[in-house]
């Protein structure tokens, strides 16, 4: 989450993207591979969303729509990606989520229905912020327990 936080703050979203890279770098797992895509796809969408809720480019409905839109799309996928208790030296995913799969897949539901609800009813910048701050909570929620 430190990652993201900083993105959406300093909004250096090229070197954010580099991190990323960085991150992915020496990943052999091709499971452990398409679930971090996954995640960083997720975390590129909640970037276009903070460069918009910060004022830093102007506020469009249909760009924020659809990036929380397609955050949701990865949420559905989630517990399909994240099922095989597959591991990686480079992975960031805690043993954890194959004890308690039923709770780690009800987070990424809780995930899903905040991108989906906010992909449907944004229509203001303080629709943003506050869906913001809703969908923010669920990827906390997740990563406290789950990511090292
Ligand atoms: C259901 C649990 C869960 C939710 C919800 C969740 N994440 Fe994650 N996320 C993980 C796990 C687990 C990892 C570590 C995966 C690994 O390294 O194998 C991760 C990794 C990441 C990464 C690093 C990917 C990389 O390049 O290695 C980013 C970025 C990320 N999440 C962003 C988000 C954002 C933004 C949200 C909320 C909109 C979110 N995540 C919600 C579980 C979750």
């Amino acid at each position: 989450m430190k990652q993201i936080k900083s993105c959406l703050s300093a909004v250096v979203v090229t070197a954010c993207l580099g991190t990323v890279v960085l991150a992915h770098g020496g990943v052999k797992n091709a499971a452990v591979m398409a679930r971090m895509d996954a995640m960083k796809s997720i975390g590129d969408a909640v970037k276009i969303m903070g460069t918009m809720n910060k004022g830093t480019v102007a506020f469009d409905v249909e760009t924020a729509r659809t990036a929380a839109k397609t955050v949701a799309l990865h949420a559905a996928q989630t517990p399909l990606l994240f099922q095989a208790p597959e591991t990686d030296p480079k992975s960031e995913a805690l043993p954890a989520i194959w004890d308690r799969f039923d709770d780690f897949s009800a987070k990424a539901q809780s995930m899903e229905k905040a991108a989906n609800d906010l992909s449907q009813s944004l229509s203001t910048p303080e629709d943003l912020s506050n869906g913001m701050i809703q969908l923010g909570a669920t990827c906390k929620a997740c990563h406290k327990e789950y990511r090292k």
